[in-house]
């Protein structure tokens, strides 16, 4: 990967998953450039974020266009402008066309609320919370055409508490989300991704020994 690996996020709402990557750059840390921020809402708050971190901002708004496709069409040429070598969906709320995910495969990811396969699609929390989850959690993936399945980049988790509810989980799972996030794009921009179907490695990562039990097993045991 070169040396300056330029980001463009896509976002549609608060950014604070932008804002994890702003502040890791601006400390140095994170190994990629935020080159820019395009966003499919007017007013998103994401786009003040990248205001003050003075990063360029493009609205591409969907309800301006006729249809997917052509909204599609329109967000790829706003995009491909920036020469992006990672596009990151952080809380991009829109369905991509395959056209759109075959312009940017291989350096197109996103970050999403499960530990997935579970719970492709919205309302993970809740859905995480109805199902009985002992652990729950977030993904960040290569992007593909089917919705929430590309190969897997990494994932965080947590143990689910008896008094969570979908906010509280919400926010739990957003604060594993702002660490997960920057550390896949400095993987990615290390060039130490590597893809082989549909399981992805850290080439020189060496994992820890470590098991997560929910509820944690009694100290006796
Ligand atoms: C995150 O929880 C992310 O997993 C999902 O959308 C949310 C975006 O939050 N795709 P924010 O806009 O980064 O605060």
């Amino acid at each position: 990967m070169a040396e300056n690996c330029r980001c463009v996020v896509l976002v549609s709402g608060s950014g604070s998953n932008l804002q994890a990557l702003l502040d890791r750059a601006a400390e140095g840390t994170l190994g990629a450039e935020v080159t820019a921020v395009v966003s499919n809402r007017p007013n998103a708050y994401a786009l003040e974020r990248a205001g003050a971190a003075r990063v360029a901002t493009q609205v591409v708004d969907h309800t301006a266009f006729l249809d997917r496709a052509t909204f599609d069409a329109g967000l790829e040429d706003a995009v491909a402008r920036f020469e992006p070598d990672l596009v990151v969906l952080a809380g991009f709320m829109r369905v991509l066309t395959p056209d759109f995910v075959a312009r940017f495969g291989g350096r197109l990811i996103n970050i999403h609320p499960s530990l997935l396969p579970a719970f492709r699609g919205l309302h993970t929390h809740r859905k995480a919370l109805e199902e009985g989850c002992r652990i729950h959690g977030t993904t960040v993936h290569f992007v593909t055409e089917d919705l929430d399945a590309g190969p897997i980049i990494a994932q965080a988790a947590l143990r689910v508490h008896e008094t969570d509810t979908p906010d509280s989980l919400r926010e739990r799972v957003q604060a594993l989300e702002h660490r997960l996030l920057p550390q896949a794009v400095g993987w990615y921009a290390e060039g130490r991704l590597r893809t082989e179907a549909q399981r992805v490695s850290v080439t020189g990562h060496a994992d820890p020994p470590g098991e997560l039990f929910a509820p944690a097993p009694e100290p006796e045991w």
